[in-house]
């Protein structure tokens, strides 16, 4: 994996930026956490219904975050947590305010027991000309081992060299 490396995610709990951290830590690059205007609630289950509502209309959260010359990165990193089986709607919005045909997107999702379900198949709907790499996909906030997970898969993507 060559050139400019953004990684940029959402979390609302934390566990997808634990896992951003670690991922920046090891590879480098910009590291960049997705804001929408209007913040989730505190409470997990406005958050759930919120989500949910988003999520069945579609729609895509402005974003507080901007990112400066996303054209210039070559492989891009993208987090998300599992929301209702799919990427979360601030990742969603990302996707679809930028172009990212010709460039590796490297996705990393967290859940909470659900798995991948549909995140994987949902990103790539959203960046059809990319070149989508194997995703990471951890449990929660991945535990003890995480770093470790991190690098073997870094490794198996042709990231990182043993
Ligand atoms: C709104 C919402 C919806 C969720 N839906 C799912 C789900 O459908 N399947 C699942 O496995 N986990 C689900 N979770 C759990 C999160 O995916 C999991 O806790 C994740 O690690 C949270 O990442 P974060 O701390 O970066 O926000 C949901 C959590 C929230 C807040």
């Amino acid at each position: 994996m060559v050139g400019r490396i953004l990684i940029v995610y959402y979390s609302w709990s934390g566990n997808t930026r634990r896992v951003a951290q670690v991922i920046h830590e090891i590879v480098g690059g910009d590291l960049v956490e997705l804001e929408p205007v209007e913040p989730y609630p505190e409470s997990y289950s406005a958050t759930l219904e919120r989500a949910k509502k988003e999520i069945r209309a579609g729609l895509r959260p402005p974003l507080k975050t901007t990112i400066e010359g996303v054209k210039d990165y070559d492989t891009i990193f993208v987090g998300s947590p599992n929301w209702w089986g799919t990427i979360a709607p601030p990742v969603t919005s990302f996707l679809s305010q930028h172009n990212l045909s010709g460039k590796t997107v490297v996705p990393f999702f967290t859940h909470g027991g659900g798995g991948l379900q549909k995140m994987l198949d949902d990103l790539k709907k959203l960046c059809p000309q990319s070149k989508v790499l194997q995703p990471l996909t951890i449990y929660e906030d991945g535990g003890g081992n995480l770093k470790e997970r991190v690098r073997r898969w870094l490794i198996e993507i042709g990231a990182l060299s043993k």
